[in-house]
């Protein structure tokens, strides 16, 4: 699979098998992360594989959303140094974990696992649950495991209504 195959096969996956996600594929999935870039290459990230059931059964509390603990595995992706901001004003740490879990979601598809974004959450009760400090900021909490259901690919908008030429209109 190339990554444009990978990306157009992608969906947000809300309804997993039981089955165990094997290591050798959750490693892979881990190891798109390391490799993605990062302001600096400072690499300000933990990602946090959580399998325990009654665990994941608390994140899906702490979201509200409970498809979340369906998935054999959570990841948990943590900034570690969420107030730097670079030059132009925006926060490396958002864009270095969007980079990293994007990467995750991606890779899965190539291993045949489905992963949803949950972005909508309880920082201080996934901190809690975690034992995460308070100084960092979770930034998503991703669901990895085979998906049991195959939603068909959502709406986006055209180029035309996203591209500018040269100036901006
Ligand atoms: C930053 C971000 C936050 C999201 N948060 C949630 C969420 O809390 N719960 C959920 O079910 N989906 C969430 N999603 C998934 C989006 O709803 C989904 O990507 C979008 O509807 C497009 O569908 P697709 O991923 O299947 O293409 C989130 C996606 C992003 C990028």
């Amino acid at each position: 699979m190339n990554v444009h195959q990978a990306i157009k096969t992608r969906r947000s996956i809300r309804s997993y098998k039981a089955e165990p996600v094997p290591e050798e594929k959750l490693k892979k999935v881990l190891e798109a992360a390391r490799l993605a870039p990062s302001a600096h290459n400072e690499q300000e990230w933990k990602f946090v594989v959580v399998r325990d059931a009654e665990r994941r059964e608390q994140l899906s509390e702490a979201a509200g959303q409970g498809f979340i603990s369906e998935a054999p595995v959570i990841i948990v992706a943590v900034a570690l140094d969420p107030e730097e901001v670079m030059s132009s004003g925006v926060p490396n740490y958002a864009i270095d974990l969007a980079i990293a879990v994007d990467h995750m979601t991606l890779a899965a598809v190539e291993e045949g696992l489905g992963t949803c974004w949950v972005g909508a959450f309880s920082q201080e009760k996934v901190k809690k649950v975690l034992g995460i400090p308070e100084r960092y900021k979770v930034v998503v909490l991703l669901p990895l495991g085979f998906p049991a259901d195959k939603p068909g690919p959502k709406s986006r908008k055209n180029l035309e209504e996203i591209v500018c030429d040269e100036n901006y209109y």
